[in-house]
């Protein structure tokens, strides 16, 4: 297939690249590098021995996205790019709508004119809110407490609303847990720009001394040990998530809402202790207060993923600390 994927210079975008050109699908990446570096798209290449087609630009652009749909026939879109900061969408409201949700009805009006009617989109777990007892299922309303997760929220209901108007579009919305770890080469992995915002970039860099320890966000959750408990899931299994929602676009549903975790959930003290073992070296870490709107347990129920992608999470939370790690410790000032 002839995949366009848009934001694939960052973090899941380069991981899924990837796994397309192993998998000996064609890649164009359209990406404004606003969050990543034009060099992980030199090392997916270096790690596939095949070459992308990489153009600089932002899905905002109506005229770059003619330009791009023009210049490459195209069979599906693996639509990554968006920013994906929290506590930046609630200082910067309007900027997260523009981005994400214009951004994302001008991507798709540029597919319906160019007949590109096949689309999986990366939607987050923070869409379910923090009401709902795990694990959570697909059918559970969105109830989401930020505008990140208001953005993608209403990105879904816009794909959906689409696939009713036009019975003609394919459309797969995963819905992410908590991405971590890199690929086992080493070569391409997390690269936050400034303080990082999820934990692993957090201990990775504790662990190459970027910084001086941890913060660990709560230690009064009603959960074994106090700290909250998240589902993780290694990259590379998220990334091959991916693959499966395209292989079987055609199949099933117009449109399906999939959840990619693993079902199980580990508490933030097992992860840092897990990575100790596998980086063996001690990771320093403080508590700190709760922060407003962290739930104490989430996790998915994997049921729908198994059964419509024919989809499962393979790894380990000790690969994804090891690959996390190995990543860290090749690079440690990132690319
Ligand atoms: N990483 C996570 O924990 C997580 C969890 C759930 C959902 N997601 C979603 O998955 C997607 C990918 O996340 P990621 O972790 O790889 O983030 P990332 O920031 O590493 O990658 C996003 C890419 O999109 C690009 N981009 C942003 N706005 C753009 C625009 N207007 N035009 C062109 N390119 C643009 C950025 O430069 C970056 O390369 C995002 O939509 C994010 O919201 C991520």
């Amino acid at each position: 297939m002839n995949v366009l994927v848009t934001g694939g210079a960052g973090y899941i975008g380069s991981h899924t690249c990837v796994e397309l050109l192993q998998s000996n699908h064609n890649v164009v990446v359209v990406d404004n590098l606003c969050n990543s570096k034009r060099e992980a798209l030199s090392r997916v290449e270096k790690i596939t021995g095949r070459r992308l087609a990489f153009v600089q630009a932002d899905i905002r652009d109506r005229n770059a996205l003619d330009a791009v749909f023009s210049r490459h026939p195209t069979d599906a879109v693996l639509h990554f790019a968006g920013l994906k900061a929290v506590g930046e969408s609630v200082a910067q409201p309007s900027r997260y709508f523009e981005n994400n949700v214009l951004g994302t009805k001008n991507l798709i009006e540029a597919m319906g004119d160019h007949h590109v009617k096949k689309l999986v989109f990366s939607s987050s777990a923070l869409v379910y809110g923090s009401e709902y007892a795990p694990p959570l299922t697909e059918d559970l309303l969105p109830n989401p407490g930020n505008p990140y997760a208001e953005n993608k929220a209403e990105i879904e209901s816009m794909l959906q609303d689409l696939s009713g108007a036009d019975a003609e579009w394919r459309i797969r919305i995963l819905r992410y847990f908590n991405p971590v770890g890199a690929h086992p080469s080493g070569l391409i992995g997390e690269d936050p720009q400034g303080k990082p915002n999820n934990i692993m970039p957090n201990i990775t860099q504790a662990a190459v001394g970027r910084l001086s320890f941890v913060e660990v966000f709560g230690n009064d959750y009603p959960t074994h040990d106090g700290t909250g408990i998240r589902d993780y899931i290694h990259i590379t299994d998220l990334a091959k998530g991916h693959l499966s929602a395209l292989q079987r676009l055609s199949k099933g549903a117009n449109v399906l809402i999939c959840n990619l975790g693993t079902g199980r959930g580990f508490s933030v003290l097992e992860l840092i202790s897990t990575f100790e073992k596998a980086a063996s070296r001690r990771i320093p870490y403080q508590f700190g207060p709760r922060r407003p709107g962290d739930v104490p347990v989430l996790f998915a129920s994997c049921t729908r993923a198994e059964k419509a992608l024919v989809w499962r999470a393979e790894k380990s939370l000790f690969d994804m600390c090891k690959d996390s790690w190995h990543w860290q410790n090749m690079n440690p000032g990132g690319y």
